[in-house]
């Protein structure tokens, strides 16, 4: 299987997203290092589609391209959407009870980082990290 539909409904969501991305992180022959940062992002989108987006999927995906071989996250609701996308992603801002380093710390921590929303219409945010 390179690929995998996970709702995220409830909190036990976030632990069972964190599991398959750790197991295909090792598929993909990431360093432990490289396993951990993606496990710590996809884990804060994981939780923000909870929090914010009022639940939605995530989809797994193990990709292979000539040598290299990578994992491909991808978070989706449609929940209300972010209005001002440079101040979601500013260091410390948070609309709720948060730190704010979610999605600003996300996107340090993996290779290609992607955001796509539309206010009302709901977010998709997704993250791919390369072995090397
Ligand atoms: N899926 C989403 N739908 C709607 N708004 C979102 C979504 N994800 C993030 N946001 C908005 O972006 C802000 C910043 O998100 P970020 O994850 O960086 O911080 P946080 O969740 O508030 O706090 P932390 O993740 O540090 O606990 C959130 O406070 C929220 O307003
Ligand atoms: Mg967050």
């Amino acid at each position: 299987m390179t690929r995998e539909d996970i709702p995220i409904v409830a909190d036990e969501d976030v632990v069972r997203v964190r599991q398959v991305v750790r197991s295909y992180a090792q598929r993909a022959k990431l360093s432990l290092v490289d396993q951990t940062k993606l496990v710590t992002a996809t884990s804060e989108l994981a939780r923000n589609t909870l929090t914010y987006g009022g639940g939605g999927s995530a989809v797994v995906e193990l990709l292979g391209e000539g040598r290299r071989q990578g994992v491909r996250a991808s978070f989706r609701d449609d929940g209300p959407g972010i209005p001002d996308i440079t101040l979601a992603l500013t260091d410390g801002w948070t609309s709720g009870q948060g730190m704010g380093l979610g999605l600003s710390g996300a996107r340090r921590l993996v290779d290609e980082f992607d955001l796509d929303t539309a206010v009302g219409r709901g977010t998709t945010v997704t993250v791919t990290k390369w072995s090397r």
